[in-house]
């Protein structure tokens, strides 16, 4: 008897690599269930995020998807986009049509604080691939959901990579590091999927490839957007592509093995803005604070984009 999926609800702020990770979840619907998309602002802004987050579930032919607008900035700072990894757009590459599928009226916040009141305790993952605006909101706005909530498996943060948008901090949690300390601090189990990670997960040219080769739209637009938001960090990293980062998240859920990581005591800088948004990952143990964060080290690389591809290819 296998298991059921994994009931699953994706906050996002597509971006490319955001793009990655929804399709290889709506590739993949013997291993999550997607309850709902949640646009955040983040790599663009909201207006853009809810926009490509329909933009890709129509791609994928599930226009079936409920997708929600979440907040339009960050809890106490200002909004800071990243025009200049992903485009003006967000999706920046291919020609893209404007979606046809509906906009929830619902707030995004509202939607999480709804299903998990109304879904079994310990039933849902929340996937938070942006800033964590939406879902620190959502644990103030109803501190009952804490304990409702299976487990939280996130993108960002960074350790021994340092940080990608400022020299400590990596961007999802610098955009929103009021909202990172709430979400660590809550108590719920967290995954957190950080640059340490993401950056051995690299789009080189033969992985790259092997997207065009599928012969779908969904493949040609994968590397479509590979192409064109890789171009950055290349440049900057030197690096024989570019860390594909949102998927992780996903891959962790049908995959497990492919990662590794220790459970260890991980904190959120929001005093100093010359460290603003760091994750300090007590990685060797120095200190005595609880051990929050399965905090991941190590991926097997080939084995994800053996799972993209074989995922995407089905779409
Ligand atoms: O730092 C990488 C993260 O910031 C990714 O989630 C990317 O999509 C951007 O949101
Ligand atoms: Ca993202």
């Amino acid at each position: 008897m296998t298991d059921s999926p994994r009931k699953i609800i994706i906050d996002t702020d597509p971006g490319q690599d955001d793009a990655v990770a929804i399709l290889l979840a709506l590739g993949s619907p013997e291993d999550v269930e997607v309850l709902g998309v949640t646009a955040v602002a983040g790599n663009v802004p909201l207006a853009l995020t809810e926009r490509n987050a329909r933009i890709i579930c129509e791609l994928a032919g599930r226009t079936d998807i409920l997708v929600f607008a979440g907040c339009d900035r960050p809890l106490t700072r200002k909004l800071v986009t990243a025009e200049y990894v992903h485009g003006k757009t967000g999706l920046d590459g291919p020609q893209l049509a404007d979606p046809t599928m509906p906009l929830q009226e619902q707030h995004g916040v509202d939607f999480i604080i709804d299903t998990l009141r109304h879904e079994p305790p310990n039933t849902v993952t929340l996937c938070p691939l942006g800033p964590l605006t939406n879902i620190a909101t959502a644990l103030q706005r109803a501190p009952d959901i804490i304990d409702r909530i299976e487990q939280i498996v996130l993108m960002g943060g960074a350790y021994f990579e340092v940080g990608n948008v400022t020299p400590a901090a990596e961007f999802n949690i610098y955009v929103d590091p009021q909202a990172a300390d709430i979400v660590f601090k809550s108590g719920i189990p967290i995954v957190v999927m950080p640059l340490d990670v993401t950056h051995k997960a690299l789009t080189t040219e033969e992985r790259v490839q092997a997207f065009r080769d599928m012969g779908t739209e969904p493949g040609r637009m994968v590397a479509e957007w590979t192409d064109f938001f890789e171009r950055f960090d290349m440049h900057k990293y030197g690096s024989n592509g570019a860390p594909l980062h949102d998927p992780c998240v996903i891959a962790y859920l049908i995959r497990p093995e492919l990662f590794q990581g220790r459970q260890i005591n991980v904190e959120i800088e929001t005093q100093s803005e010359l460290t603003m948004g760091m994750t300090v990952a007590d990685w060797w143990g120095v200190t005595d604070r609880p051990a929050n964060a399965m905090f991941m080290g190590d991926v097997d690389a080939d084995g994800l984009f053996a799972l993209l591809s074989e995922r995407i290819a089905r779409l």
